[in-house]
């Protein structure tokens, strides 16, 4: 099982970089579907553009149907739940009866959780006891079977960056972190947000946390023949040796 990950493109219309942005997306979608084998799904961890707007999103759709196959949203903090779903309307899972845009894709060997952290009108994540409850309620639904969590936010201490907190309070940070550890089926933890690559851990889960696609706004530093180049994540899942990540490079046209 090969899942792709994209993250922060932040698609915006009118900045100086707005065009860059644009291109960076699609030659990261051009380069998965170059990819051999093609990966089952494709997961964007949120951040899919800078202002929540229709407009925006209207064009990171035209960006994404160009894609092969099947791809799942998330929502970021720069994301606007109403208007996402206005823009993607045949994708059913963004609807919730919670509001929430937290789901679970159960059609391969491993189970992925998709986790919604936005706390609209700020850059920090939230996880409200609504939010713990429906994660300990899809990962309950079927206790034993191997689960991967996807969320914007880091749910660890980021001590490169200004602000190594990303979550409102260290105690909703404790409270995701505590949800995500009740269950030995979760085996890792994939996420975005903080435009650089990291790694961490919450408890005996390694997290992984990718950088943004939109080459402008990564942080990080990077030799002057990869600055240009956007950076995604290919994870693969075997039954008998878990889960391994791959980063992979766009590579200059
Ligand atoms: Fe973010």
């Amino acid at each position: 099982m090969i899942i792709a990950q994209i993250s922060d493109t932040h698609i915006a219309l009118g900045t100086p970089d707005a065009d860059r942005r644009i291109r960076d997306f699609e030659r990261t979608i051009e380069d998965i579907n170059s990819l051999n084998p093609q990966p089952d799904v494709i997961i964007h961890s949120g951040d899919i553009v800078q202002n929540g707007r229709l407009d925006e999103y209207a064009q990171a759709a035209a960006i994404m149907k160009e894609v092969n196959g099947p791809v799942h949203l998330m929502v970021g903090n720069k994301d606007d739940r109403a208007n996402l779903r206005k823009a993607f309307p045949s994708t059913g899972y963004l609807k919730s009866s919670s509001g929430f845009v937290t789901y679970s894709i159960d059609d391969f060997p491993l189970r992925l959780i998709v986790l919604d952290t936005l706390n609209p009108g700020s850059n920090k994540g939230d996880f409200c006891e609504d939010r713990a409850a429906s994660l300990i309620e899809l990962v309950d639904a079927d206790p034993k079977k191997p689960t991967a969590i996807f969320a914007h936010h880091p749910p660890f201490i980021v001590s490169e960056g200004p602000d190594p907190l990303h979550f409102e309070t260290e105690d909703i940070l404790e409270r995701f972190r505590s949800t995500v550890q009740r269950s030995s089926s979760v085996l890792g933890m994939f996420c975005g947000h903080v435009h650089r690559g990291v790694a961490g851990h919450v408890g005996n889960i390694p997290v992984l946390v990718m950088p943004c696609i939109a080459t402008t706004l990564r942080r990080g530093d990077y030799p002057p023949g990869l600055t240009t180049c956007p950076i995604y994540h290919i994870h693969k899942y075997d039954p008998d040796w878990g889960i391994s990540s791959e980063i992979r490079i766009v590579r200059d046209l």
